[in-house]
């Protein structure tokens, strides 16, 4: 095992599965100790379980980052740990409809989910981030954060949002230590675009130069990096990992 992250605590949102599982392992697997979250108790203790198995450092927690309660109970529960140094905001939903079909629920959940948890869970650690005078904070936006995509304009302005979001705390921060990123992951294979069509998959694939969906751990690799010491130049940058499905 590799020691690159030894000592260091690293907090991944959504980390039962897809991406978020992906980022876990990647640190965990190079000495971190990870708090990985879920949004039931019962994932959560998988994720605990999991990394006991593979004799990793690490545990599974509680946390719906959609409630304001939860996040509160979620640092109690981690109040005995030392702070986290790195963060990883990766829990999303999606709920698409075409804007004039679409309810303030949908619009409410996804912006108070992607964009207000991300505001929390960030505030929730960068204290600590600020007294160690390091930290690296990634977020994970999307590629329709960029380019916009019929029947997504809650989810692309959530997206689009946690981009402002990392410029603007990127300039706050950078004298603290402190970095701050975004990957704009391209399609990737998960539960999120299972829900595909077989009809959308294909003509998706036609405007992917490398012609296939990305691999969760294709993202955690970069994420990764950011974290890294190799990327401690690097901040305000959102990072494309999209197959050259979009390359401005
Ligand atoms: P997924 O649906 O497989 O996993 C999402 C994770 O977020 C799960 O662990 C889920 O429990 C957690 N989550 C959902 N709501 C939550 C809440 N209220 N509180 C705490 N956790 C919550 O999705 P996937 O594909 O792994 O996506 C991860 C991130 O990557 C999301 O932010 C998504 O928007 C983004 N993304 C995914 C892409 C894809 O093609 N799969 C493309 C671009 C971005």
């Amino acid at each position: 095992m590799h020691d690159t992250y030894k000592n260091k605590i690293v907090l991944v949102t959504g980390a039962s599965r897809g991406i978020g599982k992906a980022i876990a392992y990647k640190f965990a697997s190079q000495g971190a100790y990870v708090l990985g979250t879920a949004t039931t108790e019962k994932s959560a203790q998988k994720i605990s379980n999991n990394f006991k198995k593979k004799q990793l450092l690490g545990s599974g927690f509680v946390l719906n980052i959609a409630k304001k309660s939860s996040i509160e109970q979620f640092e109690k529960n981690i109040k005995d740990l030392d702070a986290p140094n790195i963060l990883i905001n990766n829990a999303g939903i999606t709920q698409d409809n075409l804007l004039l079909r679409m309810k303030d629920d949908e619009w409410e959940d996804v912006i108070h989910t992607n964009l207000t948890g991300m505001f929390r869970m960030t505030k929730l650690c960068l204290r600590g981030m600020m007294k160690a005078r390091f930290g690296r904070i990634i977020n994970i936006s999307s590629i329709v954060g960029l380019t916009g995509n019929p029947g997504q304009t809650n989810y692309s302005a959530s997206k689009a949002g946690m981009i402002g979001f990392t410029r603007s705390l990127a300039k706050e921060v950078g004298s603290r230590g402190i970095t701050v990123n975004a990957v704009a992951p391209g399609f990737i294979k998960t539960d999120m675009t299972d829900v595909l069509s077989d009809e959308v998959h294909e003509s998706l694939l036609q405007h992917i130069s490398l012609s296939r969906l990305g691999e969760p751990d294709e993202i955690a690799s970069v994420v990764d990096f950011l974290a890294s010491d190799r990327a401690a130049y690097i901040t305000g940058q959102t990072i494309s990992v999209n197959g050259g499905m979009y390359m401005g």
